[in-house]
This record gives structure tokens, C-alpha cells and sequence, in this order.
């Protein structure tokens, strides 16, 4: 992490959306060679990002030498679903250059996306990521992140979530919920 400066809370008019989607491009394309799954970020331009996540879309960059070499995305939205009902924070767009990786990049731009919603009062995190994606996985389980809801979406997806200040939902529910939305993902046509 030496050298590395993470940019907070950057609004779409300051981001500088080439670089970010090179990151992208080159973090998801590694993944999609991997693990041979389709990855519908990949395929889009950098003008079809800025148009999808909005003007209320909020970006966390990593800079080394001058360079972006992690980015995240945080959208705030409010849930009604089985584990929490009221606002939550929706991390998208994970992504840190293949060079940079195993260097505490992601985590460190997941931490500091984690106090900027508890500092907007928002205490719950929510972000997807394709089943397969267990390089991603390791990372928001190692952060404290919770498997909530599995879906279709491009593949099969899976939702995690994290109550930065304690998980109302006893582990006993939350796997009971997980595993049975998961047999009717599986059954359903
Ligand atoms: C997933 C991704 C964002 C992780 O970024 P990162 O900066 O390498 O993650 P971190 O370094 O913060 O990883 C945190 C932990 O995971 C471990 N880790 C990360 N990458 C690893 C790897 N390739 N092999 C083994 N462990 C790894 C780290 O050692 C660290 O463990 P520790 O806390 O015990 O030391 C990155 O691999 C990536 O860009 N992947 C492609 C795009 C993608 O899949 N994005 C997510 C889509 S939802």
C-alpha cells in the first residue's frame, strides 16, 4: 500500500472515467479469461458506465504514481427485502489492476466506502458477485461480509451483505434464508 493514495467520495463530473475503465477492462478481463464466465462490464464503453451508475453515484479511487490502479463504486438505495428494510449502501465496479493485486488495494478502497456511508448514516453494505468469483469472495468474507440472497444475473450471482455495526440476523436464519432461496434458484425454470 505504499505509495497508494485513495481518493474519497469523487462525484461522476470529477471522475476521470478513461482511466477507470481501463482498470475495469483489465481487472474483469483477467477474471472473465479465468474463469471463463461472461462479464457484462467488460463490454461496455466508458460512456455506457457513466450512464448506468448515474449522477448520484459516488467513486473511490486508488492512485499510485499519479495512476488509477483500484476504483470502486457506492450507491445509496433503499431495500425491502427478507434481511433489512431501510437504506443501504450498493458497492459496484470492485476492480484493482491484475499488477496491483494481493496488495490490500481493494480492502483498503472497501474501508474507507464502509465510513463514508456510516458517516452519511447508512449501516448496512450490500454488493454481488458471480458465483464462481471466489478471488472476490475471499475478499468481502475476510472484510466481514455475509451471504444473503443468491440470483440470477448474467449466471448465478450471490449477494453479500455487511452490518458495519453488528448483524441483527442470527446465523442460523441467514443460512436457513440463503440455502432455501438457493434450491428454489435452482428449481425454478
Ligand atoms: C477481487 C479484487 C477486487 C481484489 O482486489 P485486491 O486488491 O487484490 O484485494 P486485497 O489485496 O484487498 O485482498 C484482501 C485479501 O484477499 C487476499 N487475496 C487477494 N487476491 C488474492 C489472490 N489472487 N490470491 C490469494 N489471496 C488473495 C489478500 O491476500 C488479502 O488477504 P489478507 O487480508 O489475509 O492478507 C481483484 O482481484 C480484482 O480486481 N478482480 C477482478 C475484478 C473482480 O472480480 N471484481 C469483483 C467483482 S464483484
Amino acid at each position: 500500500m505504499e505509495n497508494t493514495e485513495i481518493i474519497y467520495g469523487l462525484k461522476p463530473a470529477d471522475v476521470p472515467f478513461a482511466a477507470l475503465d481501463e482498470v475495469i477492462k483489465e481487472a474483469y478481463g483477467q477474471e472473465e479469461k479465468e474463469t471463463g464466465v461472461y462479464s457484462r462490464r467488460l463490454h461496455m464503453s466508458a460512456d455506457d458506465l457513466e450512464a448506468e451508475l448515474g449522477p448520484e453515484a459516488v467513486f473511490f479511487t486508488a492512485m499510485r504514481d499519479g495512476e488509477v490502479v483500484g476504483t470502486l463504486t457506492l450507491r445509496f438505495q433503499t431495500l425491502t427485502c427478507w434481511y433489512h428494510q431501510g437504506p443501504a449502501a450498493r458497492l459496484s465496479l470492485i476492480a484493482v489492476r491484475p499488477a496491483c493485486q494481493g496488495q490490500h488495494i481493494a480492502s483498503t478502497l472497501m474501508r474507507a466506502a464502509h465510513q463514508y456511508a456510516s458517516d452519511h448514516g447508512c449501516q448496512v453494505m450490500i454488493l454481488g458477485t458471480q458465483m464462481n468469483n471466489k478471488r472476490a469472495q475471499r475478499v468481502y468474507e475476510h472484510l466481514g461480509y455475509l451471504k444473503v440472497r443468491p440470483y440470477r444475473f448474467d449466471g448465478l450471482n450471490v449477494e453479500y451483505a455487511l452490518w458495519t455495526n453488528g448483524c441483527p440476523i442470527g446465523a442460523f436464519k441467514r443460512k436457513t434464508q440463503y440455502a432455501l432461496r438457493r434450491v428454489r434458484l435452482w428449481t425454478k425454470k
